[in-house]
């Protein structure tokens, strides 16, 4: 069985103080329970504060981002080893914001994710389309391209400590979520295109989540697919009980 995760990618919200708050009303509503652990994932400068926050208790801290050097003259960036002396034992990369803002690349991606790896972090490695690949059928061509794009040059040993996280560009922050059933398409196809790269252990072990207006009220149908293992939510992971509501829909 895999363990589900409940992750909670905060984008460009809650300063220090806020962080406080919400992890406080986070680590009050969270019964620790075997099929599921929770991860947030503050912007930069409230790492400190939500590690502090939640010491004690299983709910792990993330990264949004991290550079994909390891130090040196970067003017803006934040490297492997400080989100990991900072109490973070995730880092999300290749959101789709990152791709869409940031231009972020496939290549560049899988650098990342190689130095997070060796650096000790465990990636969140997001793929996903948008509208129009949907829309022209590109769907599985696109991210299987990113698949491939990323995990190039990452051997078994790297993939199996990755989570993979599937968010249609389309779904993310809209309210229009994947269906169940299309959600759940390309989540086994991703499985299919891990066990021909990696071979079947690696894919049946692989947590795919996935992301895109995931809320209480559309998390257990989501869930309860065969190859969905948690979600990637942003706005909904901004209040305790939107989040908590998620988790309490893992069975
Ligand atoms: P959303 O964002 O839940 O607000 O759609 C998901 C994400 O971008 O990770």
């Amino acid at each position: 069985m895999r363990q589900y995760i409940i992750a909670g990618n905060w984008k460009m919200h809650k300063d220090s103080t806020e962080t406080r708050e919400l992890c406080e009303a986070i680590r009050k509503g969270h019964t620790p329970d075997s099929r599921f652990e929770l991860i947030v994932c503050p912007p930069f400068t409230s790492i400190p504060a939500a590690v502090e926050s939640l010491s004690g208790t299983d709910i792990a801290v993330g990264g949004q981002n991290m550079c994909w050097e390891s130090e040196g003259a970067f003017t803006g960036e934040v490297s492997a080893s400080m989100l990991l002396t900072s109490g973070c034992k995730y880092v999300i990369l290749g959101h789709s914001e990152r791709r869409q803002y940031f231009s972020e690349s496939d290549q560049l991606i899988g650098k990342k994710v190689q130095l997070a790896l060796s650096s000790g972090l465990l990636p969140i490695v997001c793929v996903g389309e948008v509208i129009e690949d949907r829309e022209a059928g590109r769907t599985e061509d696109v991210v299987g391209n990113q698949f491939d794009g990323i995990f190039a040059d990452i051997d078994k040993t790297g993939f199996d400590k990755c989570v993979l996280a599937y968010e249609p560009v389309w779904a993310i922050g809209t309210g229009k979520t994947a269906t169940p059933e299309m959600a759940e398409e390309v989540h086994k196809f991703i499985r299919g295109r891990i066990a021909s790269k990696y071979g079947d252990e690696s894919a049946d072990k692989m947590r795919i989540l996935y992301g895109g207006s995931m809320k209480p009220s559309n998390s257990t149908e989501l869930l309860s697919q065969p190859d969905i293992d948690g979600g990637l939510i942003g706005g909904a992971s901004l209040k305790a009980e939107n989040f908590l509501g998620i988790s309490s829909t893992v069975k």
